[in-house]
């Protein structure tokens, strides 16, 4: 039997802290739900000490998810530990990840302590943990920069207090692949309790080194890395969840474990992940990128014609990715619309939901002759941020556009349920759209990113929409989708202005 490989998630914690990935508490339970889809063995949901709306998030992911680990990050202090163990309460299984830095500069510099106080700390945090959960996990921020003999000290005393975890992140992606590995090494030969705990590693990418490391750690044994969908995390991210899992399962030769993700979830994940958080996957992207096994070269061709492993070492259909399909048309009935959203792992809540929905599907198939997994994807997407509390909400959009003539939009918006009305010229149709939202909401945004994609090939495929707003030094997304990219490019704006309407203040928590 070959070794369990934990995949811990932190694209809800670590992704979120990339400036503009920010998610609502709905879109974090869409994106935990994928992630219990795809068996991830630990979510870490959030950081419920940085503000209430992240410990909501939290607290509303731990109390639906059932077959994942909840987890949540707190500094070593008594409360946040006790925000988190609050959050994560109703988990069905539920871990608190509690950190301190121990590299010199850290120590000196921004926590302005000394070792021994820093020990004293970290002690004291896992033993105040334990009285929430059995499961704890302790992180010596920026191990990869700390003194190995300092290391190996406190991780004995968080051991003996009680983390069954020892996270060795490498913070600020300073480490190579040998010595990163060798790190991990050492640390298990030369603590002398290390065998009651479990080594994990969390890899960032400053260097692009973040998924070389972390299975280089592996190879040193290591039985947990912390990883994101597409590689998200603060500044250039953390290792790629989809790097990892398909590394380890490709080279089952070398890797003496394996990890229980289902990979044919991965390439829904992924898309899930870039079109809640407006992060793009580059078409190179490995895994995850739209070419990632598409063969140009007639040699190539060629070679997979007559013998698919000639040029591929996975098969695309096993991570999910699969040819675009026809799923269903104008004529398919409510119980095929549901059977295949459940198909997709696409939970609408309510009976209600479901016919509001089946509506819209109705809607674009008349618009749409031939509906694909992908339209269905964005159009519950679509459907989950409508459910939203919509402080703003599109009643209509009139555009008109003409060769040799200013675009002109109409719109009436409803706020707070009062519909006005405003109208506007502009550069382009959206433009307009956009300065005519805008003379209503009076937003003071500023507009940071406007990208469209279309979800499927062709000219009657719908767009889907990404807008990021900044205002006072907060960032939003907001996404919308519709045939008509106008309309769509209207409801991101919208759904963008609706999270800055409503989004509290949060903290960061490494700060
Ligand atoms: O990068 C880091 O050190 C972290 C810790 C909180 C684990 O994200
Ligand atoms: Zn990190």
């Amino acid at each position: 039997m070959k070794d369990k490989l934990i995949i811990f998630d932190t694209t809800l914690r670590d992704g979120e802290q990339s400036p503009g990935a920010s998610m609502t508490r709905e879109e974090k339970v869409r994106i935990a739900r994928q992630l219990e889809r795809m068996r991830v063995d630990i979510i870490e949901a959030g950081f419920p000490a940085a503000s209430n709306g992240d410990f909501e998030s939290v607290k509303a992911v731990a109390d639906v998810i059932k077959d994942s680990t909840v987890c949540g990050v707190a500094r070593a202090l008594e409360r946040d530990i006790d925000r988190t163990g609050e959050a994560i309460r109703g988990a069905a299984s539920g871990r608190i990840h509690t950190f301190i830095a121990t590299s010199p500069i850290h120590m000196e510099k921004k926590l302005r302590m000394t070792p021994d106080q820093v020990v004293e700390q970290a002690v004291k945090a896992v033993k105040w943990a334990r009285k929430w959960t059995d499961n704890v996990e302790f992180s010596p921020e920026d191990a990869g920069r700390s003194d190995p003999d300092f290391l190996c000290r406190i991780l004995e005393a968080v051991i003996d207090a009680g983390a069954g975890t020892l996270n060795i992140p490498d913070t600020v992606g300073y480490n190579l692949p040998q010595q990163f590995g060798a790190l991990i090494a050492t640390l298990r030969e030369r603590i002398p309790n290390s065998d009651k705990a479990v080594f994990s590693v969390h890899c960032h990418n400053d260097l692009g080194l973040a998924v070389a490391n972390s299975l280089s750690a592996v190879l040193n044994g290591a039985r947990q890395v912390e990883c994101t969908i597409n590689g998200l995390g603060e500044r250039a991210g953390n290792a790629a969840l989809e790097e990892i899992v398909m590394a380890v399962r490709t080279r089952q030769d070398v890797f003496g474990c394996d990890t229980g993700i289902d990979t044919s979830q991965i390439v829904a994940a992924s898309r899930l992940v870039a079109s809640i958080t407006g992060f793009a996957v580059q078409p190179n992207k490995a895994i995850v990128g739209a070419n990632a096994f598409a063969h140009e070269s007639g040699i190539h061709q060629d070679g997979v014609l007559k013998h698919r492993e000639t040029y591929e070492i996975m098969r695309a259909e096993d991570v999910g990715w699969s040819a675009n399909k026809m799923v269903l048309g104008k004529h398919s009935g409510r119980n095929a619309f549901k059977t295949r959203l459940a198909e997709l792992g696409i939970a609408l809540d309510s009976e209600e939901a479901v016919n509001s929905a089946f509506a819209r599907f109705k809607e674009l198939a008349d618009k749409k002759h031939e509906i694909f997994d992908e339209d269905l994807q964005a159009l519950a997407s679509d459907e989950a941020t409508m459910l939203e509390q919509e402080h703003f909400k599109l009643v209509s959009l009139k555009v008109c556009s003409e060769t040799g003539e200013t675009p002109h939009a109409t719109v009436v918006v409803a706020v707070n349920g009062a519909e006005r009305q405003a109208e506007s010229d502009g550069g382009g149709p959206v433009d307009a759209a956009f300065k005519a939202i805008d003379s209503i909401v009076e937003s003071g945004a500023e507009l940071q990113l406007y990208s469209v994609n279309n979800i499927t090939s062709g000219t009657d495929a719908q767009g889907e929409v990404t807008v990021r707003l900044s205002k006072g030094g907060r960032i939003v997304n907001g996404q919308g989708s519709d045939t008509d990219i106008v309309i769509a490019s209207a409801k991101s704006y919208l759904h963008a202005l609706n999270k800055l309407h409503s989004r509290l203040e949060r903290a960061h928590p490494q700060v």
